[in-house]
Order: C-alpha cells, then sequence, then structure tokens
C-alpha cells in the first residue's frame, strides 16, 4: 500500500477548493481505480470540506482534515472537532503537524489527545513529527523524534496501530523547496520504526515523508525500501504535479 496525502494548508476558497478537486477527480480517478494499491486523500481547510465532499463523493480520492480538537464539544470557540469532521466523511486527520506546533503553540500531549480522538470517531490520524533545523545541527534528531513519538503513541490500544500513519517531516525541508536527501529519510525512517516497535506496533506502520515533495524528486523518495509515501504541501496545490506525483506511487515499485 501506498499514500499520497495532500495538504492544501490555508488555501483554497470553498469555490476554489471545489475547482481543484474538480480537476483531480477528472485526472487521477480513473487511474486511481486502476491502482487500487495507492490510497489518494487530499486535505483542504475545513471551511473547503463540504464543497470537497460534494465533488469526490463516489470516487476514489479521499478527503481528510489539517487538524481537529481534542475535545468532542463544548465551549471551545473557533474550534472543530473529529466528530464534526468524522460526519463531513473524512477518513484522515493531520496531528501534530509543525506548522501547528509552532504557531498554534501544539504540545506533545494535546498532539496526544487529538490523536486518540481522531482514532475514536473511527478516522486515521496521521502524526507528523520531525526535527528543526537547529535541532539536526545539534545532534538532536533522534533524540525529538523519540520524544515525539512516545508522548503521542504510549499506550496505545492494540488494536489502534493498523489505523495510524505517521509522516516523517523534517521542518528545515517544510515548505523551502529543499527536500531531506533520500538517505537522511532512511535513517530516520529507520530510526522512527525501531521506536514504534519499542512502545509495542505490532506490524509495520506505515511512514511517510513530508518536506518540498514535488514531481521532480518524488521518485528518488519513494525509492527508499523505508517510504511508504508522500505528504505534500505545495505541490499538492497544482494538479499537474499532483498528477505525476501519484503516478509515481504506483510506478516506482514497492520494496
Ligand atoms: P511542503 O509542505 O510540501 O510545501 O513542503 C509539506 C507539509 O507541510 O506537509
Amino acid at each position: 500500500m501506498r499514500w499520497v496525502v495532500g495538504n492544501w494548508k490555508m488555501h483554497t476558497t470553498p469555490s476554489e477548493a471545489a475547482a481543484l478537486a474538480r480537476q483531480l477527480r477528472e485526472v487521477l480517478a480513473p487511474l486511481v481505480v486502476a491502482h487500487p494499491e495507492v490510497r489518494v486523500v487530499v486535505c483542504p481547510p475545513f471551511t473547503s470540506l463540504e464543497a470537497v465532499r460534494h465533488v469526490l463523493l463516489g470516487s476514489p480520492i479521499a478527503w481528510g482534515a489539517q487538524n481537529c480538537h481534542e475535545e468532542v464539544q463544548g465551549a471551545y470557540t473557533g474550534e472543530v472537532s473529529a466528530r464534526m469532521l468524522h460526519e463531513l466523511g473524512c477518513t484522515v486527520v493531520l496531528v501534530g503537524h509543525s506548522e501547528r506546533r509552532r504557531y498554534a503553540g501544539e504540545d506533545d500531549g494535546r498532539i496526544a489527545r487529538k490523536l486518540r480522538r481522531v482514532l475514536e470517531f473511527g478516522m486515521m490520524p496521521v502524526l507528523c513529527v520531525g526535527e528543526t533545523l537547529a535541532e539536526r545541527r545539534a545532534g538532536y534528531t533522534e533524540a525529538v523524534l523519540e520524544r515525539q513519538l512516545r508522548c503521542s503513541l504510549a499506550g496505545l490500544p492494540e488494536g489502534a496501530w493498523n489505523r495510524l500513519l505517521i509522516a516523517y517531516e523534517p521542518v528545515w525541508a517544510i515548505g523551502t523547496g529543499v527536500a531531506a536527501e533520500p538517505e537522511q529519510i532512511a535513517g530516520a525512517h529507520a530510526f522512527v520504526s525501531g521506536v514504534l516497535r519499542d512502545l509495542g506496533a505490532p506490524a509495520a506502520v506505515p511512514i511517510l515523508y513530508g518536506g518540498s515533495v514535488n514531481a521532480e524528486n518524488v521518485r528518488r523518495i519513494l525509492a527508499q525500501p523505508t517510504v511508504w509515501g508522500v505528504l505534500v504541501g505545495t505541490a499538492s496545490l497544482d494538479v499537474a504535479q499532483f498528477c505525476d506525483i501519484v503516478r509515481a506511487a504506483w510506478e516506482v515499485p514497492c520494496c
């Protein structure tokens, strides 16, 4: 199984999102139907979810959300719950994206609660982990990954492990146009796998890579045997590039 997840971030109004989803459906739906081993998911802003759902319903392209609140409902002005996203047909929810950690001050404890809430409502969390440039330069990459993984995943019920994706996204590679080198990705993925095993993951949990993935570098990245797929930001807004990336997901053999 391969995964291509598009993160549209704070781009697209509902009408723009619907137009983008329509183009993706037109080009990608027949290809994705022919390659059921590849899962394609797009994550528009909350306000565009209904419009995207309307366009993609009945197609092989799924949709998900970029975040959710850790509580089910209540006096949390401006927040959106997993329960609401579930009713909108979301299949995945990004949890702990570095932009949430950085700009919204999300800590590991909160991310752990969000992740459990997403699971409770039958959706797949995509737990994003990754080090900053300063942390990498100081030699703390593994320590950071281990802390993020342990805090979010310790004590996870056994049945939850096969309903979870991890995205290794080095912060220095996100939105910079400079993706991590395949060897850096392979190293980080191997380390993540080891921590997951240590935490009790019964089987291989899919680990994606994210950070400046584009049509030009995706094949090199997917050629790493540890990479189950990609989380794509900027390039997911460009129909031609995103389609190329999806094509690479079945053209590059899984190891
Ligand atoms: P990018 O974003 O592809 O624009 O680097 C990736 C992400 O933030 O998930």
